[in-house]
């Protein structure tokens, strides 16, 4: 008889038990009965999908990462499904590319007519720099996503630790603060800091969406940063927060 139980990572296991009646002093018993009770409602047969998945996840990962990737001292599986999740899932460089007029190569927008196959621009690929409209039009900071690339360090985010990018990705904390809140309670209108009379917390970042990414797995977050080390590094502007150094 098989049933799935979880690992330390959150990933599936597929395990067999002959003993049904040992298997209840278990933790897998849990898991063996969502198993089974799932598959028995839908209908599916519970064994191994979700390895399988895991497996054709890695594999669609690097079919469809756009840019070569750096897989040296990387974790293989990791960078594959953070792909699947950057490229395939959360579509990360829809706004973390300078915008949509130059996130495809040219002759590589599937939006335009023509049936054109999609062809990422790898030089805005994940560099940041899009600009969105403001929350208050005249009053609040233009919010402008950030560059995801990796800089000399090796790192991502410009040189962002793991702990870093989970507090990032878990709670929405701009480390940045790239447009705080107004120290001055006075000011009502700003360009660089939320004003106290709005409701905006400037200590978090806006339009990320952090509020639904902070509910994937701590597996998962690693292997999105696993990935974001992986892919070239986007210089971006000459200075100022979007800039990388590259070597
Ligand atoms: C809807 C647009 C959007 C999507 C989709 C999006 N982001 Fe963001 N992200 C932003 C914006 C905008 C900012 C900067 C927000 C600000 O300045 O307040 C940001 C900031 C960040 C930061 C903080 C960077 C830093 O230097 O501190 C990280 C990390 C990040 N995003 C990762 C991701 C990842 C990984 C994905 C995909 C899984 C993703 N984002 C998807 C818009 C988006």
């Amino acid at each position: 008889m098989k049933f799935k139980s979880l690992d330390p990572n959150g990933r599936r296991r597929v395990g067999v038990h002959a003993r049904p009646a040992l298997m209840a002093l278990t933790t897998g018993a849990a898991a063996f009965a969502i198993a089974v009770g799932v598959g028995a409602l839908s209908g599916i047969a519970p064994a191994h999908a979700d390895d399988d998945d895991q497996e054709a996840q890695i594999l669609i990962g690097f079919a469809i990462a756009p840019v070569p990737l750096n897989l040296a001292g990387k974790d293989r599986e990791l960078v594959g499904l953070g792909s699947y999740i950057v490229n395939g899932v959360d579509h990360c460089n829809v706004c973390h590319s300078a915008g949509p007029g130059t996130e495809y190569a040219k002759g590589g927008n599937p939006y335009f007519k023509g049936n054109q196959p999609a062809v990422v621009n790898q030089a805005t690929y994940l560099g940041g720099g899009r600009v969105f409209p403001q929350q208050v039009a005249g009053a609040t900071p233009s919010i402008v996503s950030r560059n995801l690339t990796p800089d000399k360090t090796g790192l991502p985010e410009g040189g962002r630790t793991f702990a870093e990018f989970l507090a990032i990705m878990r709670t929405g904390v701009d480390l940045d603060h790239a447009h705080p809140n107004c120290a001055d309670p006075t000011i009502t209108a700003s360009s660089t800091c939320f004003p106290a009379n709005l409701p905006f917390n400037g200590d978090l970042l806006q339009i990320m969406p952090w509020p639904q990414l902070r509910h994937l797995t701590q597996h998962q977050l690693r292997a999105i940063y696993e990935y974001l080390r992986a892919v070239p590094c986007v210089a971006g502007p000459p200075s100022g927060l979007l800039h990388n150094d590259c070597s």
